[in-house]
């Protein structure tokens, strides 16, 4: 059985339409998985944790205070994930890398949120993707693919069907003048999947059918990363 981790972005978690229909579609999709695959899934905080960070910000709370308030609500939207997944996930989500290989040995699916101050879930779950020895990290989110720049604000931007990871490194790292190109993947992240050559699969969060191609390590529709 391979291993998998997926980092399922806060911004296709929490959904401007219904979020319960959507975690219960990906939960039954996991559960569907996970009797081939063992699956491990870091789920990100999305405006939910936005909200708390501006507002945390505006009352004065300092920087790791305001980290701390998004880990809390990405453990909640792995609590949510894990309610709809049932008896095959993890009941708690944990709250460290070695209660997460823990929770693996017993479980067929995990579902954490972050785990310190300083970091983003794609950074989690790069992480963790080297600490269980996964076979492949799936990052599902907003973009169907990692572009040569913003597609939300370059209208030439183009899709990048495959890459190294060097080179998505260099798309994701901060430049002299601030963020990078692209910020489809955390730069942290990105370099530890470099450092370990874990291949990434870039899928948008809301086209299951192939989120399910990505995991299973089939052809899919989006961006592949690899040494
Ligand atoms: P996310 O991973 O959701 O951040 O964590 P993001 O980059 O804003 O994700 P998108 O845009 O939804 O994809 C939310 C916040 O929680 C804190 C950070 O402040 C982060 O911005 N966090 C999360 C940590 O400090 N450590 C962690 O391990 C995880």
């Amino acid at each position: 059985m391979d291993t998998v981790v997926l980092s399922l972005g806060g911004s296709v978690l929490v959904r401007e339409d219904d979020s319960s229909r959507y975690i219960q579609d990906v939960a039954a999709l996991l559960v569907r998985m996970s009797s081939e695959h063992k699956l491990y899934v870091v789920t990100g905080g999305g405006r939910i944790s936005r909200f708390y960070i501006r507002t945390g910000r505006s009352l004065g709370a300092d920087e790791r205070s305001l980290d701390l308030m998004g880990i809390d609500v990405t453990r909640v939207n792995a609590r949510l994930l894990i309610a709809a997944i049932g008896e095959s996930a993890c009941p708690e989500p944990p709250k460290d890398f070695d209660e997460a290989a823990d929770c693996g040995e017993d479980h067929r699916i995990v579902v954490m949120g972050g785990v310190t101050p300083g970091i983003t879930t794609d950074a989690v779950a790069a992480t963790l993707a080297e600490r269980v020895g996964a076979d492949r990290l799936v990052n599902a989110t907003s973009v169907d693919g990692a572009y040569t720049s913003d597609p939300m604000k370059d209208r030439d931007a183009k899709k990048i069907p495959v890459m190294t990871h060097e080179e998505l490194v260099a798309l994701v790292s901060p430049t002299p003048s601030g963020a990078g190109p692209s910020v489809v993947f955390d730069p942290t992240g990105a370099r530890t999947l470099a450092r370990a050559r874990i291949p990434l699969a870039i899928v948008h969060g809301n086209d299951l059918l192939n989120l399910a191609k990505a995991i299973a390590g089939s052809p899919f529709d989006g961006t592949v990363v690899t040494g």
